[in-house]
């Protein structure tokens, strides 16, 4: 089974899409992380430099055999993680300079191919995957496909009480402005833009617990598949 999770910034696509997975017993990939491992071996290799890409230099080091981007979900306390050249960069791809050079290294189409490619190689073996255009590029024939959305002043407040949570300071107007210009990179890129596919299922969490989302999951499930949750 496939089930490809899209939706904009902030709408709990990865937690929804883990307890899917784990519950169903399918592998959990997060495709984002693989386009933020690319950015950290681009910056690794001086091939962004004061915001700007050396495309050249990086479409020809970005080939299958020397960059090496694998996903190991058996490591001993069972988490997923994803290793560039067989170094475990799970931390090292959320830090600032990685999250500040992906939207435009996400731009690029022999980018997004190559990590299209990737990612295909997971589907038989039967995954969860989340992003923006899994539904509509990367598994066009996914089994179900659910497309997240929450009203943005809601994903800005969810993101602040994270900040707020792990002791960080958290500007609700700053982080709403960067949650607007997010979804606008995402929809409006030009190979693969964020949008929801025709055959996705929509579901609006901006005033629904995580647990009442499974249950959602459990109705869909039933209706579309006569399965029993
Ligand atoms: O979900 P995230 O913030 O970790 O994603 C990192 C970046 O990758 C973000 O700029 C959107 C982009 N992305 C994408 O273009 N296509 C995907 N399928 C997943 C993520």
């Amino acid at each position: 089974m496939i089930i490809a999770i899209d939706g904009y910034s902030s709408t709990g696509k990865s937690t929804f899409a883990k307890l899917i997975a784990a519950r169903l017993g399918l592998i959990y990939l997060d495709s984002g992380a693989i386009y933020r491992a690319v950015t950290l071996f681009a910056l690794q290799h001086g091939y962004i430099k004061d915001n700007v890409i050396d495309t050249p230099s990086l479409e020809q080091d970005l080939v299958a055999g020397k960059v090496e981007i694998s996903y190991n979900r058996d490591n001993p306390e069972g988490r997923a993680e994803i290793c560039l050249n067989g170094v475990n960069v799970e931390s090292r791809i959320r830090l600032l300079d990685v999250s500040n050079s992906v939207s435009p290294i996400a731009t690029l189409p022999f980018v997004r191919n190559f990590v299209d490619s990737l990612l295909r190689g997971y589907g038989p073996m039967g995954v969860v995957m989340d992003g923006r255009d899994i539904g509509t590029a990367v598994f066009p024939e996914a089994d179900l496909k659910i497309f997240m959305v929450a009203d943005a002043k809601i994903r800005a407040q969810r993101r602040v009480d994270q900040l707020v949570a792990k002791g960080e300071k958290a500007d609700f107007d700053e982080i709403y402005r960067n949650v607007l210009e997010r979804d606008y990179i995402d929809s409006h890129r030009e190979m693969n833009p964020l949008r929801q596919a025709e055959d996705a299922v929509v579901l609006d969490n901006s005033y629904i617990s995580v647990s009442q989302q499974m249950i959602w999951l459990g109705w869909v499930l039933k209706a579309k598949f006569d399965m029993d949750f």
